[in-house]
Order: C-alpha cells, then structure tokens, then sequence
C-alpha cells in the first residue's frame, strides 16, 4: 500500500472523531455508471447507490421491519456468543468497520472486547458516516475515526495515524458481502488481507440459505419500506441527474433465484415508458427490469470455498438455532 495521507487530509472539522479521511469513492461516475447501466442487454446498476442521505434513512428503517429477520437475527447471535466471540478476538484489537452504516452493531461488541485500541467506521455514503461516528464518538470511551470510501477498492490501512493499533479486527455485519458477486467477494477478501496487515482477523456476518418464503418475504415487506428503498434510485436520479421520468411507471419487484442461490431486486417498467437523461433516452418495454441488487445467500460449505483461495481461514462460526445467519471469525494467520 502506497498511500499515505497527508496531515491535511486528516485534519478534521469534525470535533470527536480522531480522524476523517476522505478517499472520495467515485460517486462522481453516478452519471456515467447509469447511462453504462441503462444501455446494457438487461439494465443494472450497482447497489452502492442505494445509499444516499434518504436511502441510507430507509435502510435503517428495513433493519426494523418484523420481515427483515437479518438484523434482529444477527443481533441475537452477537448477544449470546458475545463472551465467546470476543475472547476469540483478542485483546488489544484496533476494529475497522467496512459498510458501517450507522455504526449501530459494533456497540453490541465492543464493550465486550479486551482492551480494544481504537473503532475506525468505513462508508461511502460520507454525510450519513460523519453523522453516525461522531454521534459513536461521544458514546465510546474509546478513539473513533471514519474514512469515506468504497470497499471494492484496496483501502490504505489507517495504522500510521493510529500508533497503538497492533493488530486489525475487521468487521462486516449484515451479511453486505452477499451484496456481491463471489468473485467481487473473493476481491474484497484479497483487498481485506492487504489493509488489516499481518495476524488480522475479520468477523463477518453471512446470511444463509432458507425458506424462499421467508427471503422473499424479507425484500417484500407489507409495509412497503423495502420498495420505496429501491425505488428511491429512481428518485435519486432525478434529484442528481435531473432524469426524466414516471416514477408511477415502475414497481418494485423481489424474488429468490435458486440456480443462483440469491434475492434479486429489480425496478420493473409497468407499462412501455423511458428514462431520458439529456440527450439520451433509454426505453423500457412493459415488464423490463432494471436489475438494481443480489444478495447472495450461502451455506457454510459455500462460504467456505468462497474464501479458500484467499488468505483468510474460519477459525470459529456461530449460527442462530434455526440455521438462518452465520457470524464467522476469519484468521489470516
Ligand atoms: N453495517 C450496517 C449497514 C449495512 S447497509 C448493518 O449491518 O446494518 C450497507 C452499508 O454499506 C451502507 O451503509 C452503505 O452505505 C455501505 N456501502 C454500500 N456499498 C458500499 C461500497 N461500495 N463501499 C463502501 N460502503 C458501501
Ligand atoms: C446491506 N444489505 C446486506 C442488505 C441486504 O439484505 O442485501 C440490503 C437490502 N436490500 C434490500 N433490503 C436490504
């Protein structure tokens, strides 16, 4: 890694973060990656764009929801292999976030942890990661710090401005890896190892597979909160883009492909109608989609040949008595 920021790429007017590093993820490329995306055969885009100031709001309203059963599962497993899941991680750990979202998880951790060093929140969505760190910071008797970047990416390590932190812990719950295509995850894995140095461990929630009912369930939910986060990239590109279009014409759409073993959400045109974006036109035919998410789920065998040819091994896993979520503690050592 050859990155070394400068003091005044540190300097922060945040007051209670130690630090705020700003990698500017390439957010600027949105109108670039949905004119790529609209002109594909089957349109997509990529989920990283869920989560603007409104999206990131509605996705923590998603954790709430009595059908969205990752979080409040995941929760459960923290808090009741909390004693054993810490004393597998060590003394002394500095935690690095990736996805951090509202920084909510790590405190089901972290007061658990031997003298941990220091919690370093890492997102892309850089007004929502500022809000929720220093709102952590002032909750945590510990230095809290945020770097704004995008985890497909290798990310620097922060090590040089944190002189205690040994030895990384990286964390990444909600099951954000099956956000990903396994070969992208097996990346991000690679680019993990590179970051968190030497004798780093990585605890790592993994949602697993279940009753197609019950997934289907969790990115459908009666409330419609799920639908308006999917439907809010639509929004999102008339704020940003000053796309045209009927956000009528388009309906949220979730189903669990079982050859792929993942959810799948797509945008589906009601009716013919077009996304029109300065001079360009993109035309949808009723029933086209625009393919905005996967989220992979995985039995341990799978995970455990997603990783085999990366540096990290499972050196312990705990699952909830119904079989649906795993934390993993993953070792490069
Ligand atoms: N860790 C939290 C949030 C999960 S939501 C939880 O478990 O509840 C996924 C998070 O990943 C969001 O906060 C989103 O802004 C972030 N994210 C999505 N794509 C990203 C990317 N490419 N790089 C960095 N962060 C990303
Ligand atoms: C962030 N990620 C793990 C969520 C998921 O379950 O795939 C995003 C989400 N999409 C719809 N609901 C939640």
């Amino acid at each position: 890694m050859t990155y070394s920021p400068t003091d005044a790429d540190l300097k922060s007017p945040y007051g209670p973060l130690a630090f705020f590093l700003d990698l500017h993820p390439d957010l600027g490329d949105f109108r670039t990656d949905v004119i790529e995306g609209l002109s594909l055969p089957q349109k997509g885009l990529s989920p990283k764009y869920f989560y603007d100031e409104p999206g990131s709001k509605l996705f923590n309203r998603i954790t709430g929801l009595e059908e969205y059963y990752p979080t409040r599962t995941e929760r459960a497993l923290f808090l009741e292999h909390a004693d054993a899941i810490t004393a597998a991680i060590g003394e002394g750990a500095a935690v690095f976030e990736y996805g951090s979202g509202s920084s909510e998880k790590i405190e089901w951790l972290v007061r658990g942890l031997k003298d941990p060093v220091a919690y370093v929140a890492m997102d892309i969505s850089k007004d929502h990661l500022i809000e929720s760190a220093s709102a952590l910071a002032e909750r945590l008797d510990l230095p809290v710090a945020a770097i704004c970047a995008d985890f497909h990416a290798p990310v620097p390590p922060p090590a040089p401005h944190l002189p205690d932190a040994r030895r990384w812990l990286g964390f990444f719950p909600g099951s954000t890896i099956g956000n990903m295509a396994p070969t992208a995850a097996a990346r991000f894995l690679d680019n993990a190892a590179d970051t968190l140095g030497a004798s780093a461990k990585l605890l790592i929630g993994v949602d697993l597979e279940k009753d197609k009912a019950v997934l289907e369930a969790a990115y459908d939910d009666a409330e419609g909160v799920t639908a308006a986060f999917n439907l809010n990239l639509l929004r999102r590109m008339r704020r940003e883009l000053d796309a045209e279009l009927a956000l009528e014409d388009f309906e949220h759409l979730a189903f669990y492909n079982e050859a792929e073993a993942r959810i799948e959400m797509h945008l589906r045109a009601r009716r013919d109608t077009a996304i029109v974006l300065g001079e360009r036109r993109f035309n949808f035919a009723a029933g086209e989609t625009l393919h905005t998410e996967n989220s992979h789920k995985y039995t341990l065998e799978r995970f455990n040949a997603l990783i085999a040819p990366t540096p990290w091994r499972v050196e312990a896993a705990w699952t909830d008595a119904r079989g649906w979520y795993a934390a993993c503690l993953l070792s490069n050592s």
